[in-house]
C-alpha cells in the first residue's frame, strides 16, 4: 500500500497566505478524489479550522494529555476535508519538547489508511516547532510574496531548512501578486538570491493573484474555491493542486523522523532500550 503524502506549506514572513493555502489546496486535492486532511501545525495560534469552516471539539493538546487517541481527533468537514486541529493560546502546545512533537508526528501512522494526502499548515519562521514539521513531510512549499521583507523572510526560511534538515528541493508558491505576469517576476528575482547563496533548487509551482474575494471568504469561515469557485484566486488554488498531483514529490530519506514514514531503527532502538 502506497503511504500518504506529506506536504507542508510554510513561510518566512508571517500573514503571508499560509492557512489560506494550505485549506484551499486541500479542498482541491479533495475535490480531485483524495482522502485529504490538514494539520494545524501552527499549534499554539491554530486558526485553519476557521477557513475550513469547521469547530473542532477536540485538538491535538487532548491527544497529548491521552485523553484522545489521534483518530478521535479528527473532525470532518462539511466540505469533506479532515482537519487535526491545533490549539488557541493552550499552555499545552507551548513550548513542546522534541519528543513531543515526534510522538506527534509518529502518531499520525494511526491515520495512514484514512488519508492520501496531509497537508501540513506551519507556523512562519525557523522556530524548531517549524522545523521539525516541514522536515517530516515529503514536499515542502514556501509560500512568498513580493515584498522586500518577505524576500529576505523566506530566503533565511530556506536557507535554515537546507542547513538543518539537508532538503534540496523547495516548491513556492508567489502569493498576491498583481498578476500572473507579475509572479514569475517575483519568482525569478527571488530565484536569482537562492542561485546566488544557496545550493539549493527551487520549483515555481504557481501564482495566486492579490483577490479581494478571497478576503471575502474569510470573512465568511468558507474557503475561497467554495464561495467564489470562479474568482481568480480560486482558478490559481485549482491550477496549483493539479500539478501537486501530478508531480512525484522529491525522493525523501526514510532513516528520518517522517508523517507515515516507518519508524527509523534508531528510535526503535531507544524505545526497546527505554
Ligand atoms: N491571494 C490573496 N489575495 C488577497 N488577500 C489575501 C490573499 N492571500 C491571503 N490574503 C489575506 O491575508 C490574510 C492572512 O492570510 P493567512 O491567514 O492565510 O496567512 P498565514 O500565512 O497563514 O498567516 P500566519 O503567519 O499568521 O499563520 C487573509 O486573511 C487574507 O485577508
Ligand atoms: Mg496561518
Amino acid at each position: 500500500m502506497k503511504r500518504p503524502q506529506a506536504t507542508a506549506i510554510t513561510s518566512g514572513k508571517g500573514g503571508v497566505g499560509k492557512t489560506n493555502l494550505s485549506v484551499n489546496l486541500a479542498l482541491a486535492l479533495h475535490r480531485a478524489g483524495q482522502k485529504v486532511g490538514v494539520f494545524d501545525a501552527d499549534l499554539a495560534l491554530a486558526n485553519a479550522h476557521l477557513v475550513l469552516g469547521c469547530r473542532p471539539n477536540r485538538t491535538i493538546a487532548d491527544t497529548l494529555s491521552g485523553s484522545c487517541t489521534m483518530a478521535e481527533t479528527i473532525v470532518e468537514s462539511q466540505h469533506g476535508v479532515k482537519m487535526i486541529a491545533g490549539g488557541s493560546g493552550l499552555a499545552e502546545v507551548m513550548g513542546l519538547s522534541d519528543e513531543t512533537r515526534q510522538k506527534i508526528i509518529r502518531g499520525f501512522s494511526e491515520l495512514s489508511g484514512e488519508l492520501d494526502h496531509l497537508i501540513v499548515d506551519t507556523a512562519a519562521g525557523v522556530e524548531s516547532n517549524v522545523i521539525d514539521f516541514v522536515a517530516a513531510c515529503d514536499r515542502v512549499i514556501v509560500v512568498v510574496i513580493g515584498e522586500p521583507t518577505a524576500f529576505v523572510d523566506a530566503y533565511a526560511s530556506i536557507k535554515v531548512l537546507h542547513q538543518e534538515t539537508g532538503r534540496e528541493r523547495f516548491d513556492i508558491i508567489v502569493n498576491r501578486a498583481p498578476s500572473l505576469a507579475h509572479g514569475d517576476q517575483i519568482f525569478s528575482r527571488f530565484r536569482a538570491i537562492t542561485d546566488k547563496f544557496l545550493k539549493v533548487s527551487l520549483n515555481h509551482l504557481g501564482t495566486v493573484p492579490d483577490d479581494e474575494k478571497l478576503g471575502r471568504a474569510v470573512g465568511k469561515c468558507e474557503p475561497v474555491i467554495s464561495s467564489f469557485p470562479d474568482s481568480p484566486s480560486a482558478k490559481a488554488i485549482l491550477k496549483i493542486a493539479e500539478r501537486i498531483r501530478s508531480t512525484e514529490p522529491p525522493m525523501v530519506d526514510e532513516g528520518a523522523i517522517g508523517f507515515f514514514r516507518p519508524m527509523p531503527d534508531y528510535v526503535r532502538a531507544a524505545a526497546k532500550g527505554a
